[in-house]
């Protein structure tokens, strides 16, 4: 285990969310929230790799990841490389015993990551995925509120997502347009954060009918529409679209209990929710309300932070990843359960196959 001393980070893929990570670990390092290094970073595109090098003052620069996950100044590797690599990667840090952070998705299917559950298990190592909801001030917010209160039975969770086409625009990256490399389109590209959200908050799903279609005729699809029934009785409804409109990206989560309601808008510069109990006016939070959440979440409110480092926890931009760092780093220097973990994965993995397999077959999947 790490504790003891600063943990060192290496990490693999310096592109669009390696940097979004590497912000996130050096401004809580300069927070003096994290005792950290990013000692070595991995590229094959030179100019991401230099640029990143440049950016966070690091000098051990690899082409090959065996290099980086075998340098033994490495304690932590972030696998951040397209999701086609995952696999590799993340075995090969495993092997060399390191701890491991691997973007979502973890791979292209559900029994890819169950291999990965299996070998990071087998070698005794920590592993965390980039389920980065998990850290939403509003999410927690909301998950605080139905422990506060009682909101009834859950009866119907929709959420509609929706994203500019990433490949024309938001990251330009041709990777996410080719089946072979991203696995998929915006259901298991984008919408598996969404899918965790529903399972986080509603338990296992039991069945689904899905219908994915593919507007544009890329390889992936650009549309999916789910229907999803939980263990408990809940249906969660998902609606996923990348367009090419542009307007910033959205996602509207709603839920509905017997006795309330919780809603939840992100990404529009619009961040609220909204709840009401029955009988009772509805309330309106912002992000400044939401932030106590996620602070209390890490185990942050008892200690007396400075304004600089409540920032670098909440601040809209790279906030749900420097959250996500702060508590999957702190967790292996505490040697306790890091989370999201691939097991998390594993879930939504078995959701986005079978909505997949629905689709194919236009039928229900059932799955317990
Ligand atoms: N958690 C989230 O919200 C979130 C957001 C965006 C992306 N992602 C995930 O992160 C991963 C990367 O996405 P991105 O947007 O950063 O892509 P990107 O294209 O911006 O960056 C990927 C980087 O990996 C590098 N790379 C490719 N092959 C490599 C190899 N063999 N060795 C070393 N480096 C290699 C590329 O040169 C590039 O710099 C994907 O799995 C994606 O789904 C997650």
């Amino acid at each position: 285990m790490i504790n003891g001393h600063t943990i060192r980070v290496g990490l693999i893929g310096t592109g669009n969310i390696g940097k979004t990570h590497l912000i996130g670990i050096a401004s809580l390092k300069e927070a003096g929230l994290l005792d950290v290094e990013i000692v070595a970073l991995c590229d094959t595109n030179e100019d991401a790799l230099n640029s990143a090098a440049e950016l966070f003052e690091v000098d051990t620069l690899y082409e090959d990841y065996n290099d980086l996950v075998n340098d033994e100044r490495v304690d932590v590797v972030y696998v951040c490389t397209p999701t086609n690599k995952h696999m590799d990667m993340v075995k090969a840090a495993a092997r060399a015993k390191k701890q491991v952070f691997c973007e979502k998705p973890l791979a292209h299917s559900c029994p890819q990551a169950r291999n990965l559950v299996a070998v990071t298990q087998d070698e005794g190592v920590n592993a965390a995925v980039g389920l980065v909801l998990r850290y939403d001030q509003f999410l927690l917010f909301a998950k605080k509120l139905l422990e506060e209160h009682d909101f009834g039975r859950p009866m119907l969770a929709h959420i509609r997502d929706d994203q500019r086409f990433p490949v024309d625009y938001a990251y330009y990256s041709k990777w996410r347009g080719e089946k072979l490399l991203a696995g998929g389109g915006t259901l298991i590209e984008h919408s598996i954060h969404d899918i965790d959200v529903l399972h986080w908050f509603f338990g296992d799903i039991e069945s689904v009918y899905a219908i994915v279609s593919h507007f544009t005729g890329r390889e992936v699809e650009d549309h999916a529409s789910l229907m999803m029934k939980h263990k408990d009785g809940t249906i969660s409804t998902l609606d996923s679209i990348w367009h090419w409109v542009e307007r910033p990206n959205e996602r509207s989560i709603e839920f509905f209990f017997e006795k309330g309601y919780i809603g939840v808008r992100l990404e529009s510069g619009k961040r609220y929710l909204e709840y009401q109990l029955k009988g009772e006016e509805p309330v309106r939070i912002w992000q400044e309300n939401a932030d106590i959440a996620l602070i209390e979440h890490l185990g942050l409110h008892s200690r007396n932070m400075s304004p600089e480092a409540a920032e670098t926890i909440t601040s809209v931009g790279t906030e749900r990843f420097s959250a996500l760092n702060f508590a999957f780093l702190s967790a292996l220097q505490s040697d306790s359960e890091v989370s999201p973990n691939f097991m998390d994965a594993v879930a939504a993995h078995k959701i986005v196959d079978a909505a997949y397999e629905s689709a194919n077959k236009n039928r229900q999947v059932d799955l317990l």
